[in-house]
């Protein structure tokens, strides 16, 4: 049965996002045609016809909704921090894909003590509004190093003494003997919802919108 009254598209990261998403579509009876681990198709149509799903990149999610590209997507806490948030409604928490954000350090580098010296220190992530807010907040020097990804190899290969990065089971780190030396925030996923669709489209959103809101909590 037809229970969006007009066209939305809803952005998704492929991975732990898209794979955890699909409960809460299911939640009101929808299922996505098509899986981006082994389809390299973007737009992706559900049972519902006035519902596709597009395929982005994680740190793209915000950028697609802010511009009313989708109406509405899925994006880490992570992202939106460095994002800003900006045309964005937030309403709902998923508590889906669960992890931190935090800073780690080789095992055999004495980070709180390089701390304490005053030692100015270059950290790589990919989260440089969140580092640079965490690091001042503190009075730590860094020089911080932009990376887009792999960053537990860049204190191995003398490229940076520390990393901020996202941690979940730990094993990326303990792999690369790295250990967490400061937590810095919880992350999750939350939905985000264009302001202008949210006005426009309110009556085929809101289904949704709570259906979301009840598997949430
Ligand atoms: C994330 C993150 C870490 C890893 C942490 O990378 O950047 O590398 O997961 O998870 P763990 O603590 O369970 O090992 P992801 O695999 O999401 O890919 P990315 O490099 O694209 O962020």
């Amino acid at each position: 049965s037809q229970i969006i009254s007009a066209p939305l598209t809803l952005a998704l990261s492929k991975g732990r996002i898209f794979d955890e998403t699909k409960p809460f579509l299911a939640e009101v009876g929808i299922a996505v045609d098509g899986d981006p681990e082994t389809s390299r198709r973007l737009i992706l149509p559900t049972t519902q016809p006035n519902l596709r799903v597009i395929v982005v990149r994680a740190t793209d999610v915000p950028t697609y909704v802010q511009y009313g590209a989708a109406d509405f997507g899925v994006a880490g806490a992570d992202v939106l921090l460095e994002h800003g948030g900006e045309g964005l409604y937030q309403p709902i928490d998923l508590k889906i894909a669960n992890c931190r954000i935090s800073v780690a350090a080789p095992e055999d580098f004495d980070y709180a003590n390089a701390v304490r010296q005053g030692a100015r220190l270059r950290v790589a992530t990919k989260y440089l509004q969140t580092a640079r807010e965490h690091f001042a907040a503190k009075g730590v020097h860094v020089d911080l190093i932009k990376l887009y990804g792999s960053m537990e190899l860049a204190p191995l290969v003398g490229l940076a003494d520390a990393i901020v990065d996202l941690v979940s089971s730990g094993s990326t780190l303990r792999a690369n003997r790295l250990v967490e030396v400061e937590q810095i925030k919880s992350i999750s996923s939350r939905l985000i919802v264009n302001q202008a669709a949210l006005k426009l489209k309110r009556a085929a959103l809101q289904p949704l919108l709570d259906a979301f809101e009840r598997v949430a909590n």
